[in-house]
């Protein structure tokens, strides 16, 4: 069912989704007084032409003013929530690349996929596009306690963000499952952190219960004024792509913050003249966390059932996403798509993006395993090979090494078997694209390197080589016991140049 959906309003205010009651822009509110349901920042349509925004969005890029230089700030036509700039909080923030992943592309079987990776922000995931509006309406409303409940990139951003707008900020956290960089990011901003024997939805639960009676802000997604910065992700890509719309944008779901604020980005832009056409929001969920995947499976877009999450991409771990509705409408203005993965897919995806000298964390990877799946025949939505898609990375590779150097060592499901994840028909996961270090003795470093370049080699050129074990497997049990023909001295230099000048084929003839 399509909502109805009018992007603007006569005045700045806070607008309910659903009974479009409207509340002042300074009430401290979530939600609507009259029906409980989520509430939109709207504002009347600017004056300026959209060729006009357009052009003033890229004139700031020469500016000097960091606002003008913030890659949300830029923008500000569209964010017209603050009285006066010197209201204004930057970090800066935004200014994300938008990259080429011909490797990507050819393992999803398309011509051209481009990445816009979010994770180039100063805490490195997307949150701060959003959080530097959210910290911002936390000053204007004289607030002095920021909090979130997150799986931890949000915590990691409004850590930093509250601590340079002189905010005191409090974070509630699962006590497992939080990857440890980007709890000490937390720790190291100064929030006050707290660790809640349960999973996000209980924290998130907690924090509803605890912020009104602390008169602390909440600045999760379902704070309205997070979701507005969070709209600049788009505005941005529309430049970057010289304001042609792509077919598709693919981003990842767990609270579903992210995919409503395009979608309301979207409508916007498409009001002002400045979408070509409706780019579809493919909306991405871990299989084992998937509860508006399933809802769309299930022809029930107008309910959601919460599910008990389940997934080693943590930061999307999420059983009762709060903005689902506002995402249900996103996707269903634009035509879109909504799908889970599963853990083994998304491995893979992600080492393949890592292959094309990108990496990202886990969740970010939910976005090419979908991807790929949907260039595969077979499936009820069918991407073109010839369509222009945007996927977006949300999160830095370094926020979550532990993932990426258990896949690597193939050992990513047994480390994490405690966890129960939802595995594909009950087996555990295989690290298909696993790159393990290798331990090398320092007296026997040039016998170790040749052997790792030879097995290399073997591998790529499928080439079985034969003889005594050499490489040591100490502590890093590597992927390759390799082994290499008795008299592997020689065969060795020889093996050496072959690998260097590419012949493959005569490694084994040195046998
Ligand atoms: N990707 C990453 C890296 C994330 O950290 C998150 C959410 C998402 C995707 C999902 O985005 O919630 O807007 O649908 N992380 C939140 C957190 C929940 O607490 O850091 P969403």
């Amino acid at each position: 069912m399509t909502r109805p959906w009018h992007p603007w309003h006569s005045e700045r205010v806070l607008r309910c989704i659903t009974c479009q009651a409207v509340h002042p822009l300074r009430d401290v509110i979530y939600r609507c007084g009259s029906c409980g349901d989520l509430l939109d920042v709207v504002f009347p349509r600017p004056t300026e032409t959209g060729a006009a925004l357009a052009a003033t969005f890229r004139a700031r890029r020469m500016s000097d003013n960091p606002i003008d230089r913030s890659g949300v700030w830029r923008f500000r036509e569209l964010l017209p929530f603050y009285d006066n700039e010197a209201q204004i909080v930057t970090y800066p923030e935004g200014n994300t690349p938008l990259l080429e992943a011909p490797k990507s592309a050819g393992y999803a079987g398309l011509r051209r996929l481009r990445f816009k990776h979010l994770g180039f922000n100063p805490t490195g995931s997307f949150k701060d596009y959003g959080m530097v509006t959210g910290v911002t309406q936390a000053r204007i409303l004289g607030m002095r306690a920021v909090a979130c409940a997150s799986t931890g990139n949000t915590s990691a951003s409004l850590g930093a963000y509250a601590a340079r707008a002189g905010l005191l900020p409090i974070v509630l956290v699962p006590e497992t499952g939080v990857s440890f960089a980007k709890l000490s990011q937390s720790l190291d901003y100064g929030a006050l952190t707290l660790m809640v024997r349960g999973d996000f939805d209980v924290a998130q639960a907690l924090l509803r219960k605890l912020a009104p009676r602390l008169g602390i802000y909440i600045l999760n997604s379902v704070n309205p004024f997070r979701l507005e910065g969070q709209k600049t992700v788009m505005i941005e890509l529309l430049e970057q792509l010289g304001w042609e719309a792509p077919d598709r944008i693919v981003v990842p779901g767990g609270n579903l913050g992210n995919s409503s604020s395009f979608g309301k980005a979207l409508r916007e832009l498409h009001d002002l003249g400045l979408l070509s056409k409706r780019p579809r929001i493919t909306i991405v969920q871990a299989r084992g966390a998937a509860p508006l995947s399933e809802a769309y499976e299930g022809g029930h877009s107008e309910t959601l059932v919460r599910v008990h999450a389940r997934t080693l991409a943590t930061a999307i771990k999420i059983g009762a996403p709060v903005s689902w509705k506002k995402a249900a409408r996103a996707v269903d203005w634009s035509d879109g798509w909504v799908m889970s993965v599963s853990e083994q897919e998304i491995a893979d995806a992600k080492a393949v993006i890592g292959q094309d000298g990108i990496g990202c964390e886990p969740a970010s990877a939910t976005t090419l395993a979908a991807i790929r799946r949907l260039a595969s025949e077979g499936t009820d939505e069918r991407i073109d090979p010839d369509e222009t898609i945007v996927a977006i990375l949300t999160g830095n590779v370094l926020k979550d090494p532990d993932y990426t150097i258990r896949y690597h060592q193939s050992s990513l499901f047994e480390e994490f078997r405690s966890e129960t994840i939802v595995t594909d028909h009950g087996r555990g996961l295989t690290s298909q694209f696993a790159n393990p270090p290798v331990v090398v003795d320092a007296r026997k470093f040039m016998r170790s390197v040749g052997v790792f370049l030879l097995a290399r080699a073997q591998e790529r050129r499928n080439i079985k080589v034969v003889g005594a074990d050499v490489i040591r497997r100490r502590n890093w049990p590597g992927r390759w016991p390799v082994k290499v023909a008795d008299g592997w001295r020689d065969a060795n230099v020889a093996l050496f140049r072959q690998i260097r000048v590419g012949s493959a084929a005569s490694v084994s003839a040195n046998r």
